[in-house]
C-alpha cells in the first residue's frame, strides 16, 4: 500500500513513575499521530520505601518506541520520517551504574521514598534547625524529595558503589540520564549528560550558574567526578544506537513538569499550568528570574530552549499523592478495578458525606514539607461507603491544589484568573468540576492532553541542528478546548476547604 505522506515527525519519551509512554507528533501542525503505553512496576520494600528496576523502565522506553512504530507502519506512515525525539521523564529518582557493563548497582530510589529521613536529620546536625540552608543555591528546601540525599544514602549503604565510585566506574543520573546513556549506545559510547532542568532537582546544581556546584556537593559529600555534563533542554545530546529510531538524534531533554509547562505554551511570566499525574505539579513562569517563595514553593529551572538562549525559571508547588492515590484504591484497597472506575464511584454519590482522604503516603510536600505525616482517612460514619471513600480521594487532589493555588497567588502578588490543567487524570469529568468548584476559578483542559509529550517534542523538533519545529505557540493556542466554572458558592468551597484543614493538622506528626 502506499505511504501516507506526513512530513517531518517528532517523538517524545514521556517516562513517567507508573507509566512510560512514547508519542509521535507532526512537525507541521502538532497532531498526535501514535502513542504506546506500558505501567511500570513499583516497588515498596519497607515502609516509606519505594523503587523501580532501572532496567524494567529502558526496557519499557525500547517497547514503547517499537509498538508506536509498528501501529504507524500500520497507518503506512513510513517511521523515517521520525526526525527527532525528546525524553520527559520523573524527576529526582536516582540510578547509579557501571559504566563497564551497563548494570546498575541498586534499584532507583524513586522521589517519593522516604528512607533518606535519617541521613538527612544527620546533615541537619551540620546546620541546626535550618532546613533552608541550600536554598538560595538550589531553589530547594532540604528533602527526602531530592537526588543528594538519595545519592548520599546509596554511597552510605551499597559496598558495591563505594568500590565502583573509587575505581572510577560509577555513574550517577536522573532518569533522563540512564535513559539517554543507555539509547545512544551504553557501554559502547552511551552519552552521560542531563539538562538543566533535571539538574536543578538534583540538590547539587547551582539554579543561578546552572553548573554542579562544588559547595553543594562537599556539603552532601557528592564526589563531583560521578556527575557529567548538564545541557541545555534542546540539544542534540547523542543519537539513538538500535532499533527503528537507530541514527536519529536524541534532541530535547527536560523533566516532566517542565516539559508540560513548555507543552502549555505557558511561555509568558505569569503564565502556570498544574499537571496531575502520579503526584500534582503546579508551575507558574517567572520568566527569566528566580523567586524565592515564602510561602512552601520551590524555585526551579523552567527551560533552556538552546545552548545559546537564555534560562527561564519557575515557581513549582509540588504535591507527592494525587494519581498514586487512584493507584492505591486500585492495588492496595482493591475498591475499582480500573483508575477509571473511580469516576463512576464518585459520581454515584456525589459528595464524601463528610469524609476527608489526606493520602500524605509520602509526608506532605508543599506547602507544608512535613515527612512526619501519614495518610489519613477521617469522618467515617457506618454510613460511609467505598463511593464516599472514592470522592474523597478526588477532592484530596483538588483540596491540595487549592493549598498550592494559595501560596503561588501569596508569592506571585496577582492571582491565577484561571487554572490550565493537564495530565491523565484530567479526562475524570468529576474531578475537573471539583477543582473548578474548590479554587473557585475556571479550569481549562487542553483538548489534547498530552501536553508533557508535547513539550518534549517541541525541545527535540527546535533543536540546532534539527529544525524541524516551526509551529509557534500562537499557531498552538487553540489547544485549550474544555472550561470547567465553579458550580457552587464561593462560601460552600471555603467551608469544605476549611475542614480539609482541620483533616491536614491531624495527618501531621503522625511518625517521629
Ligand atoms: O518530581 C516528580 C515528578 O517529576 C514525577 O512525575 O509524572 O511521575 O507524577 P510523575
Amino acid at each position: 500500500p502506499k505511504k501516507t505522506v506526513v512530513g517531518p515527525l517528532v517523538g517524545a519519551v514521556v517516562q513517567g513513575t507508573n507509566s512510560t509512554r512514547f508519542l509521535v507528533f507532526s512537525s507541521k501542525t502538532a497532531d498526535l499521530l501514535s502513542h504506546h503505553q506500558v505501567e511500570l512496576t513499583e516497588d515498596f520494600p519497607r515502609e516509606g520505601w519505594v523503587e523501580q528496576d532501572p532496567k524494567e523502565i529502558l526496557q519499557s522506553v525500547y517497547e514503547c518506541i517499537e509498538r508506536t512504530c509498528q501501529k504507524l507502519a500500520e497507518l503506512h506512515i513510513d517511521v523515517s520520517n521520525i526526525k527527532a525525539t525528546g525524553v520527559s521523564n520523573q524527576r529526582e529518582t536516582t540510578v547509579i551504574w557501571d559504566k563497564l557493563t551497563g548494570e546498575p548497582f541498586y534499584n532507583a530510589i524513586v522521589w517519593l521514598d522516604l528512607r533518606t529521613q535519617p541521613t538527612l536529620e544527620n546533615l541537619s546536625k551540620k546546620i541546626p534547625g535550618n532546613n533552608n540552608f541550600v536554598k538560595s543555591e538550589t531553589g530547594l528546601p532540604l528533602s527526602t524529595y531530592f537526588s543528594a540525599v538519595k545519592l548520599r544514602w546509596i554511597l552510605d549503604n551499597v559496598r558495591q558503589v563505594q568500590k565502583a565510585v573509587e575505581e572510577g566506574r560509577a555513574l550517577l543520573g536522573t532518569i533522563d540520564s540512564w535513559l539517554i546513556w543507555s539509547v545512544t549506545g551504553g557501554v559502547n559510547g552511551g552519552v552521560h549528560c542531563t539538562d538543566v532542568t533535571n539538574a536543578s532537582r538534583t540538590m547539587l546544581s547551582n539554579i543561578h550558574s546552572l553548573e554542579w556546584d562544588k559547595e553543594l556537593c562537599d556539603f552532601f559529600d557528592i564526589p563531583m567526578d560521578i556527575l557529567r555534563n548538564v545541557w541545555s533542554s534542546s540539544d542534540i545530546y547523542g543519537r539513538i544506537k538500535a532499533g527503528s529510531l537507530e541514527g536519529e538524534p536524541i534532541s530535547g531533554c527536560l523533566g516532566d513538569q517542565s516539559a508540560a509547562l513548555v507543552g502549555q505554551m505557558c511561555f509568558q511570566e505569569g503564565q502556570a499550568k498544574n499537571t496531575y499525574s502520579t503526584g500534582r505539579f503546579l508551575l507558574c513562569n517567572t520568566g527569566h528570574k528566580c523567586v524565592f517563595s515564602a510561602h512552601g514553593l520551590l524555585t526551579t529551572v523552567a527551560y533552556k530552549p538552546g545552548r545559546d538562549k537564555p534560562v527561564c525559571y519557575a515557581l513549582e508547588g509540588s504535591v507527592g499523592i494525587a494519581g498514586a492515590v487512584i493507584r492505591w484504591l486500585r492495588d492496595n484497597l482493591g475498591i475499582i478495578n480500573t483508575s477509571e472506575e473511580i469516576e463512576t464511584l464518585a459520581k454515584d454519590v456525589g459528595t464524601s458525606y463528610g469524609c476527608y482522604f489526606v493520602p500524605a503516603f509520602s509526608g506532605l510536600y508543599a506547602p507544608f514539607w512535613e515527612p512526619s505525616a501519614r495518610g489519613i482517612i477521617c469522618g467515617l460514619s457506618q454510613f460511609t461507603s467505598k463511593n464516599h471513600i472514592a470522592f474523597a480521594a478526588l477532592e484530596s487532589v483538588c483540596f491540595q491544589t487549592r493549598e498550592i493555588l494559595d501560596a503561588m497567588n501569596y508569592d506571585c502578588g496577582i492571582p491565577l484568573s484561571h487554572l490550565q490543567v493537564d495530565g491523565a487524570m484530567t479526562n475524570n469529568r468529576i474531578l475537573m468540576q471539583l477543582q473548578a468548584d474548590i479554587l473557585h476559578i475556571p479550569v481549562i483542559k487542553p483538548s489534547m492532553p498530552e501536553t508533557t509529550a508535547l513539550g518534549a517534542a517541541m525541545a527535540a523538533g527546535a533543536a540546532e541542528g534539527v529544525g524541524v519545529w516551526s509551529l509557534k505557540p500562537e499557531d498552538l493556542s487553540v489547544i485549550f478546548m474544555e472550561r470547567f466554572e465553579p458550580q457552587i458558592k464561593a462560601t460552600e468551597s471555603e467551608i469544605r476547604y476549611s475542614t480539609w484543614k482541620k483533616a491536614v493538622r491531624k495527618s501531621m506528626g503522625w511518625v517521629t
